[in-house]
């Protein structure tokens, strides 16, 4: 539906107001009403870069989720303040994972004797606790544009590697694009003694999963490829690597939003697509390219009820504050827990 004409005005002049005193960034699930208004779109990736190249903007509005604005506090300067514009915009699985869990997971790696020659990993889609236990372990975050550089990184610093918490994309990067068996990997179960695994299978894994998983990625199955390639001869099926490896496997294409993006306005005319990702993005390509056909991976709707959270009221609220003089929703990481999470942030930044 098209936006209220009185919001659209009314962000417009607050947008205005507010000049180059306020950066906003919009990742790429969010709403068509919300990316209007971004001064950058992008990948977790491109944000995290894209907000500490802006140590101009008093505020930066950051449309996306709680783990991507806490990431933009972390690399922005301390006279910069993130606002995120609904609270409640999290990440189910980003909270897969919690500081006490990670830590009990450390313990029965050093149990194992292995915590010495492990390095952990931790995806974009984290807590910045977690973010800190990497740092403080000697660790790198990834998002789904790096996971192969920062996981042979790690590799080669140690002799394992502990992947948390997306089981998907530690999975189909060490299985897909670093030659590692499907047995090199083990599944930590947070919720089990000792993550349900023996010493000797946290001996023998190459690769240590955390048992977290996207729910919006995880409703893609194996029968939705079958389904869309029957529906549409000559489909080509491009899926985000948060999807389970038996999606990714059968799938032909497999990349981050940007990714995803790029290929599509690649595509020649007359082209037939299949995505498997959030469906804000792909109705947007669909409406972006009406030369090719651009459909959704699954017959049923799956947006991620969280980025959704934000939409133009709450963005116009956020901004007529700014305008007021009040900051609302600051998003803040206390100094300890900054200081390693942007260790681990800066080794991302600087992977080759
Ligand atoms: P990217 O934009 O990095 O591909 O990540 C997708 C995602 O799920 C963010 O939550
Ligand atoms: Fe989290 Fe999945 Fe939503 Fe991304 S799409 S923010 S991983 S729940």
């Amino acid at each position: 539906p098209a936006s209220d004409p009185d919001l659209v005005e009314r962000a417009r002049a607050a947008k205005e107001k507010l000049g180059d005193r306020v950066f906003i960034l919009g990742h790429h699930y969010q709403r068509d009403e919300v990316i209007e208004f971004a001064d950058v779109t992008g990948d977790s990736f491109k944000l995290a870069r894209d907000a500490a190249a802006r140590p101009e903007a008093e505020y930066i509005v950051f449309c996306g989720v709680h783990f991507m604005a806490e990431s933009a506090d972390i690399l922005t300067g301390p006279a910069q303040q993130v606002i995120l514009p609904d609270l409640a915009a999290g990440c189910s699985m980003a909270d897969m994972a919690t500081a006490e869990q990670v830590a009990e997971c450390w313990d029965v790696l050093t149990d194992a004797g292995i915590a010495d020659i492990t390095v952990p990993v931790s995806y974009m889609n984290s807590s910045a606790d977690i973010k800190a236990f990497t740092g403080k372990h000697g660790g790198t975050i990834c998002t789904s544009s790096n996971a192969k550089r920062a996981l042979e990184w790690a590799y080669e610093q140690g002799q394992k590697v502990l992947f948390l918490p997306d089981q998907h994309l530690g999975r189909n990067t060490a299985v897909r694009e670093m030659g590692f068996s499907l047995d090199d990997c083990v599944l930590y179960n947070p919720h089990k003694p000792n993550g349900g695994l023996t010493a000797e299978q946290l001996r023998n894994a190459k690769m240590i999963l955390w048992r977290g998983h996207c729910s919006v990625h995880g409703r893609f199955s194996l029968d939705s490829v079958n389904d869309v390639r029957a529906r549409i001869p000559g489909v080509t099926v491009l899926v985000h690597p948060e999807c389970k490896h038996e999606v990714v496997a059968a799938a032909d294409m497999v990349g981050s939003t940007e990714y995803i993006i790029k290929a599509l306005d690649a595509a020649e005319p007359g082209s037939k697509w299949a995505i498997g990702t959030e469906l804000n993005l792909v109705r947007r390509m669909a409406k972006a390219h009406p030369d090719k056909e651009i459909v959704f991976l699954d017959r049923a709707v799956c947006f991620c009820s969280t980025m959704n959270r934000i939409d133009l009221p709450h963005l116009v609220w956020a901004l007529e504050s700014l305008v007021d003089g009040r900051v609302p929703n600051v998003i803040t990481v206390d100094p300890e827990t900054e200081k390693y999470a942007k260790a681990a942030l800066d080794r991302m930044l600087a992977l080759p």
